[in-house]
């Protein structure tokens, strides 16, 4: 469990880093391609902790926020042990669970509080919480006398196998190194740590140390349960052992199973996650038959008449614009991975979709045929057809973690925070887009350094080889930076004909990301024509065109098709608009729908499995169990965990600028009021939206409650 032993050690040295004052400058990173970091940032010596300025540094509360999450799922994975048939707990099942139930609702309710905290005390409060929710966990599970039995074990009967990594270790090693740092540089220390601050620092330490025990403990039990073979649950592919579904429903245990669990396997459901999804980015509208999916207009009769229940015309279909791919394409050539063990399958699949026609008892997307490499699925392939949808869900979920979430929401961004932090402090601009870039830094950071380096989760996970999954993040991000100009929300939509309800009518994503676009298009301009009154007080804003500029050299930000011209000049107010429009969307609302869909939907490995385990069908006619190709149980365990994490922290709210520079300027207060009211009304609209039966599953990523500012997870 590499990944989550870096994590916590490197929250433990965060901590730390409040305590710091360096204000250091970050840079652009000229060799962003190979790292995946557009931002150089230099390390502290001893630790490699990121030397940040203090406003790159996450904020308490962003933190409290994280180490709910991890706790939260690493509780899960000790309640789920605990019902394994290894022994865990003196105390029966049933009542573990419902104190783990309890504490789970104290950790809700820390949550609750941490968004809605006032003063620094507050943040100490629930820290004190925190730690105290925790150390219950740890004494009702008995987990110190369980480690110190297990340590006691070992010592007595060592071997090469079970040297135990340690975190308190660690911890002591990380403590001494920071005291020799601030030994060596005493003037760094912020300010005289009184008592208060010393135990809040020691609290947060400490849900940090609860963690470690809760993580070591479930580690020791998944070793030894995959030695002693008295659970099976974390058989490996090629194991004699088969897994079903219900292994995989029993890895929920404190976190719930997503809804998505009881539907994923209906086509209509499949097709919806096209329009609804992880990464509802993908259709485009074709008006005549694509060659590489040879479909017969009988054949489409047949397969709308299954699923419909009547024959449609494939060319009547095409003629209307029924008709949109799914392409993934640019997957193909990706090298298959192999990382930890087990052989790993990645494809490239081509789906082809349709809307039934006018008239239909649902208008609702349905899926027509899958093309894997030679082979052409359709759902008159009984025996193939879930296994071919398995796989194309299978690249659909690398394609969106590592081209749609990575490279065009969070390493897209990241020019622009480097360029606004170079305006002075007071630029009208740099106070508009600070609260929208709050944390990518930090963690495009931790991406780089630990999720997507070689040996991190990525690589573990999904399903091609870490190389190749750094080039599709580079694109990812080139099809954003250098081709700005394209890329406005709309754009995209029209782009890939996707804009008419007409033809496409159930698209939640557009529908509701229209309304968002609009609501921060309107106030992007209110804000925007407070300060320039006509398109020559833009062009003569020389820090304005300074930073545009900076964000196309070649030595800063590198984009391309930026500015009017193209070439990084801004000469309109509309363009400036439609700019910073863009970017806030992209940062709020794009990096959202993807993100959150990771706790929301992908958290159920059989609907949204990152990796294929079997070599994919090469007959349609074949008989197959779609499940035998599923993540073994221990990486569908990291998967939950992970991407519980990652979709579960909800860090400040879209239109929220209470702690803004212009919070209570006169001047954009008109605006202001406008946006937020706005933003209510597309709330209460949206949840109207979910109630209709044209939405298979509710669409929440797009309510504006649940859109943070900024990229910060
Ligand atoms: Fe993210």
């Amino acid at each position: 469990m590499l990944n989550q032993k870096d994590l916590l050690l490197f929250l433990y040295k965060l901590v730390d880093r409040y305590i710091f004052t360096q204000g250091d400058r970050y840079e652009y990173n000229y060799n962003y391609l190979n790292p995946l970091a557009m931002t150089d940032v230099p390390q502290m010596p001893l630790i490699n902790l990121p030397r940040l300025p203090k406003d790159e540094i996450p904020s308490r509360e962003w933190l409290l926020l994280v180490l709910k999450a991890m706790s939260v799922y690493n509780i899960n994975n000790t309640a789920k042990a605990s019902s394994g048939t290894v022994s865990f707990s003196t105390d029966d099942v049933d009542s573990d669970s419902v104190f783990l139930s309890d504490k789970l609702n104290s950790l809700e309710t820390i949550e609750q509080q941490i968004n809605e905290v006032k003063t620094t005390e507050d943040v100490n409060d629930i820290a004190f919480q925190l730690v105290s929710t925790l150390k219950e966990v740890n004494e009702h599970l008995s987990i110190n006398e369980q480690l110190d039995e297990y340590r006691n074990h070992q010592d007595a009967n060592p071997t090469d196998s079970n040297t135990q990594f340690s975190f308190e270790e660690e911890f002591q090693k990380i403590d001494v190194q920071i005291a020799e740092q601030l030994e060596e540089n005493p003037d760094n220390i912020s300010f005289d740590l009184d008592s208060s601050e010393q135990i809040a620092i020691a609290n947060l330490k400490n849900i940090i140390r609860y963690n470690a025990q809760l993580l070591e403990l479930a580690d020791i039990q998944a070793t030894e349960n995959a030695e002693d073979g008295t659970n099976v649950n974390f058989g490996s592919v090629g194991d004699n052992y088969s897994h079903t579904l219900e292994d995989y429903d029993n890895l929920f245990r404190l976190i719930t199973k997503p809804e998505i669990a009881a539907k994923f396997q209906q086509d209509i459901v499949f097709a919806y996650m096209q329009v609804a999804g992880p990464n509802p980015v993908m259709l485009k509208q074709i008006k005549t038959a694509d060659p590489r999916l040879p479909i017969t207009g009988e054949q489409y009769q047949q397969i709308t008449s299954k699923i419909i229940g009547k024959a449609d015309s494939l060319d009547i279909a095409l003629q209307e614009g029924r008709i949109y791919l799914a392409d993934y394409s640019l997957l193909e050539g990706m090298v298959n991975g192999n990382y930890p063990r087990d052989q790993k399958y990645i494809y490239a699949p081509l789906g082809l979709f349709a809307v039934p026609p006018v008239g239909s008892s649902s208008r609702s997307l349905i899926p027509v045929a899958i093309k894997i490499q030679q082979a052409l699925f359709t759902p008159l392939h009984t025996g193939t057809w879930m296994s071919a949808k398995s796989i194309l869900q299978m690249a659909d979920s690398n394609y969106h973690e590592v081209y749609s979430h990575l490279g065009q929401t969070h390493l897209f961004i990241e020019p622009f925070v480097v360029a606004t932090n170079h305006l002075s402090k007071d630029h009208n601009l740099r106070k508009l887009l600070k609260p929208h870039l709050e944390g990518t830094v930090l963690i495009n950071y931790g991406a780089h350094q630990s999720l997507v380096a070689p040996k991190g989760s990525v690589d573990k996970l999904l399903a091609s080889n870490i190389n190749s999954d750094h080039e599709l993040a580079v694109k990812g991000a080139q099809s954003c930076l250098f081709n700005f100009n394209e890329v406005a929300f709309p754009k995209t939509l029209e782009r890939r004909g996707v804009n008419d309800p007409n033809q496409l009518p159930v698209y939640p994503y557009r529908d509701d990301g229209m309304l968002i676009w609009n609501a921060i298009h309107d106030w992007v301009k209110g804000y925007l024509s407070s300060y320039y009154s006509t398109d020559a007080s833009v062009q003569n804003d020389q820090d304005l065109q300074k930073w545009a500029s900076q964000l196309v050299s070649p030595t800063g930000g590198r984009l391309k098709n930026f500015g009017e011209d193209a070439q990084g000049r801004i000469k309109t107010l509309n363009y400036l608009i439609e700019a910073v429009s863009t970017v806030i969307f992209t940062a709020s609302a794009q990096h959202a729908a993807v993100n959150f869909a990771q706790r929301g939907l992908m958290l159920y490995p059989p609907a949204f499995p990152l990796a294929r385990y079997i070599p994919a069908p090469t007959d349609p006619n074949q008989q197959e169990n779609f499940i035998d190709g599923l993540p073994p149980l221990d990486r569908a365990t990291d998967q939950i965990n992970l991407l519980y994490l990652l979709g579960s922290i909800y860090y400040t709210k879209l239109g929220d600028y209470t702690n803004s520079d212009f919070h209570s300027s006169p001047r954009v207060q008109d605006a202001l009021k406008n946006f937020q009211k706005e933003l209510k009304t597309i709330e209460e609209q949206i949840r109207q939206r979910n109630q209709s039966s044209e939405r298979l599953l509710a669409y929440e990523y797009l309510l504006p409650s649940k859109i943070p500012q900024s990229i910060n997870i």
